[in-house]
């Protein structure tokens, strides 16, 4: 809803196109519905990291989807304009001033550089537009204290602690002979995503720890970033599997496409693999679950991080109380839960047919 001609049939809008037509025989004369059903689009700016990245995508996607069903069901018009940052602060710093020079309603924000967001709000709380951060986590004390800033988004922890459990369990499972060595020690090596990201520092350190709470010894062969990307993990594992070979008993990896990059090298390497693990459940990573080459994944719920976005942008535009429309924590905060796929739950997750 473009908040200068907001009028008194504003909240009756989303009710449908009967109800507006009713209205506009009944309406006072300083209520205009038939401008308004002109000029009531609801704007929704969505500025990404960059638009190159399989889990970013996907969650754009549900979002666009919902949005048109959101336009069905609500009979309002809502444009949804979506900009790449390409990885580059400045460049979605610029993307950030056109949208509020263009009058956008609300910005859904996955930000470039998570220690950044101070300036960015600033930007709209001058333009008095809400913000709602999602999947790149700013620090809390640029959330906590701002009014209308929100973050949607899963537990860092708790997505490397059930990729953990899901190792865990194999480790346990003497039917997969995770100890090539015979060792007793589990020897490993950690594809790690971008620097700096909170899904980096944290999937990294909770996968590690479930093990060595639960008694686990481990030993880090290797780790390195591939900065969420398929290539770089492949470059990297090929190089791993030159120095460590069949020494490496598990690839953890911060997200599926990094693992799918993981995989690439091993079936070029050719020897029974390693297990490897990934984070997002993306379609390729439950693929390659179906025919066994991935072990497993955890679920970062796009869709549920896309549902809860609409519902918090629609509840704002609306002036609805946000805690009635989104389970919000702390004023400022939707988390969504993370699920660990195995072979055991894995036909949940597949896309009907899929396997
Ligand atoms: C993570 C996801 C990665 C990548 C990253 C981008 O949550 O697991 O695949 O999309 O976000 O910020």
């Amino acid at each position: 809803m473009n908040r200068n001609i907001k009028s008194c049939c504003s909240r009756w809008a989303r009710r449908g196109p009967a109800l507006l037509l009713a209205l506009a025989l009944l309406c006072s004369p300083g209520c205009a519905p038939a401008r308004e059903q002109e000029t009531d689009t609801l704007r929704l700016g969505v500025a990404l990291y960059t638009q190159d990245d399989t889990f970013i995508s996907s969650v754009t996607q549900e979002l666009e989807r919902m949005v048109q069903e959101a336009e069905v069901e609500l009979g309002r018009k809502i444009n949804i304009s979506v900009m790449d940052g390409a990885n580059n602060q400045t460049t979605q710093l610029e993307q950030i001033d056109r949208f509020l020079d263009r009058g956008y309603d609300i910005l859904l924000v996955n930000i470039v550089d998570r220690t950044a967001a101070a300036v960015l709000i600033d930007k709209a709380e001058a333009s008095e537009v809400p913000v709602i951060f999602f999947n790149r986590q700013p620090v809390s004390e640029d959330i906590d204290y701002r009014e209308r800033v929100y973050y949607v988004g899963a537990r860092a922890e708790e997505g490397g602690a059930l990729q953990g459990e899901l190792v865990l369990d194999a480790w346990r499972d003497e039917r997969l002979g995770l100890d090539r060595s015979g060792d007793g020690v589990l020897q490993y090596v950690m594809l790690e995503g971008e620097p700096g990201h909170q899904d980096t520092l944290l999937r990294t350190e909770w996968s590690v720890k479930v093990l060595t709470d639960a008694g686990v010894e481990v030993e880090k062969l290797a780790s390195d970033s591939a900065n969420w990307n398929r290539g770089q993990a492949s470059a990297k594992m090929a190089q791993w599997l030159d120095w460590f070979g069949p020494e490496i008993e598990v690839v953890f990896s911060n997200n599926d496409d990094m693992a799918l990059g993981a995989l690439d090298a091993i079936r070029a390497w050719g020897n029974p693999g390693p297990l490897v693990v990934g984070v997002d459940a993306t379609a390729p990573a439950l693929e390659a679950m179906s025919t066994g080459e991935l072990y497993g994944t955890v679920l970062n719920d796009a869709r549920g991080i896309a549902r809860a976005m609409l519902d918090l942008a629609l509840a704002l535009a609306e002036g609805e109380d946000p805690a009635l429309a989104v389970d919000l924590q702390d004023g400022h905060y939707v988390w969504l839960p993370y699920q660990k796929i195995d072979w055991t739950n894995l036909d949940q997750f597949l896309p009907e047919g899929g396997r």
